[in-house]
């Protein structure tokens, strides 16, 4: 008999990107016989696929990993596997702090996963496989595996990237920018869409430059295709690089009734010096001037971005000129994160690093200024009515605080510029894209009530 229950625990830590490439984990692992499970108590496979762009997330896939040494005495068939970007960034170095593992998995051996396990399964103690390579993994979503209610899905349109930010690892760990075929996305699309899914999250590094090299498509011409898939009724994308936000992509947003008015830009810092610095391949006027493109051709665009504090060199005078930036954007959101150092990164080596203590400091700064600010942005939507697409019910109603026999539902979803609504309705259902009339506002969402219990089709037919 043999000692495998069949079941395989996944833990993501990192980007949406992350969360793609779990689900073809989890595809391959179905295809060896190996069913997804929640509980990591009674899996035969524990998965971590890791991220390493900030010293924390790479310290969580380790204690993460770390947890199973005692299993593993207790259970020596588990198979203990490290993914992603830590694994492509360790290698066999791994090994050193985590001597129960069993596969080390990197960013671009994913096509050669289900052979590893086989041989992990027939006694093979430890394998790294951190080859790298231009071909990008291929395999249609698995349609076994849908979960019920799901209602958008990432869709991987291209990996790595070919921008070298001196703080970013992702070129040295996902390998240079390659674009996927349009056929393999569109189908993997028409898939999703026969599956229910209604909304589709295209993900590259930098969304603008996809084809340019070697797919004869942009991406406009892609968010067009995507466009006619049938079922599908809302697109968006990330991330767009400020340097190459291209003005067909802009009418794009405009123009394109199902693409999301909703660009997430990241601008990483308001002072010139940093820019140039960070290798960023643009100025803080032309990053403004690109904001008042975006706002002219689409006046209610939902706009978010990310900021790092405290690089190298970042004095109080280039820290307050971002401050002065997220004034002038008016971003309705910002992911902000304090710099942090990466040893195969080329900042890692600049002189002047930002004291730990200051980085946090303009960090919860940053993060209080930009509070009031999307606070002001929210509170202008109230009396507003705005389409949202039905996610599901809200966690209030999940937890059981609300009576299942209620008769008006609390349901949550999300506007096109991203934001997140609850409202109460009767009559709604996952996946609707409804009318809601926008009545308070919370620090991280709105509430509302559905204008009419009826589907809303502002712009699909
Ligand atoms: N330190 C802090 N933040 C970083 N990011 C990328 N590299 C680093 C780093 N070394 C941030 C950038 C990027 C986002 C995904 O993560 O803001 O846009
Ligand atoms: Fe990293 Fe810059 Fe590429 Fe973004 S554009 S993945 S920050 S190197």
């Amino acid at each position: 008999m043999t000692k495998y229950k069949g079941l395989a625990f996944i833990n993501t830590i990192g980007c949406q990107m992350n969360v793609y490439d779990s689900e073809k984990l989890a595809g391959i692992l179905n295809s060896y016989g190996f069913e997804k499970t929640q509980d990591m108590d009674e899996a035969d496979i524990v998965v971590c696929n890791t991220c390493s762009i900030r010293h924390k997330a790479e310290e969580k896939a380790f204690s993460f990993l770390g947890r199973f040494a005692r299993e593993k005495t207790r259970r020596p068939h588990l198979i203990t596997v490290m993914a992603g970007c830590v694994a492509q960034q360790e290698g066999k170095k791994a090994f050193d702090r985590l001597p129960h593992l069993n596969l080390v998995l990197g960013t671009q051996a994913f096509s050669r996963f289900g052979a590893h396990i086989d041989a992990l399964k027939s006694g093979t103690q430890r394998i790294v496989d951190i080859e790298e390579s231009d071909m990008i993994f291929e395999a249609l979503p698995d349609e076994t595996c849908f979960e019920e209610n799901k209602v958008s899905r990432f869709v991987t349109i291209m990996q790595g990237c070919d921008n070298f930010c001196t703080y970013c690892v992702v070129p040295y760990v996902r390998g240079r920018e390659r674009s996927r075929a349009p056929e393999a996305i569109l189908e993997e699309i028409r898939i999703l869409a026969r599956n229910g899914i209604k909304e589709v999250t295209l993900l590259g590094q930098n969304v603008n430059s996809y084809g340019i090299r070697e797919q004869g498509l942009s991406f406009p011409g892609l968010l067009e295709k995507v466009s006619r898939i049938e079922g599908i009724k809302r697109i968006r994308f990330a991330t767009s690089h400020p340097k190459d936000l291209s003005e067909e992509l802009i009418h794009a947003v405009r123009d394109i009734d199902k693409v999301c008015r909703h660009v997430h830009l990241p601008v990483q810092s308001g002072s010139d010096k940093i820019l140039k610095k960070m290798n960023r391949g643009y100025t803080r006027e032309t990053y403004l001037s690109r904001i008042r493109a975006l706002r002219e051709a689409c006046p209610d665009i939902g706009l978010s971005t990310d900021i790092i504090v405290g690089f190298p060199f970042e004095t109080k005078e280039d820290f307050h000129l971002t401050l002065d930036l997220i004034q002038e954007a008016r971003f309705d959101s910002i992911f902000a994160f304090a710099y942090s150092d990466r040893s195969s990164a080329p900042a890692a080596k600049f002189s002047s690093q930002v004291e730990e203590t200051e980085k946090k400091d303009r960090l919860n700064q940053l993060l209080e200024l930009q509070e009031t600010l999307t606070e002001k942005k929210n509170r202008a939507e109230i009396g507003q009515t705005l389409g949202v697409l039905v996610e599901g019910f809200s966690a209030k109603e999940r937890d059981g605080f609300v009576k299942p026999s209620a008769k008006t539902r609390q349901m949550t979803g999300r506007t096109e510029s991203n934001k997140i609504v609850h409202f109460a309705s009767d009559g709604i259902k996952i996946g609707d894209l409804v009318d809601i009339k926008i009545e308070k506002t919370y620090p991280h969402s709105l509430w509302g009530t559905s204008a009419a219990d009826q589907c809303w089709e502002r712009k699909i037919k």
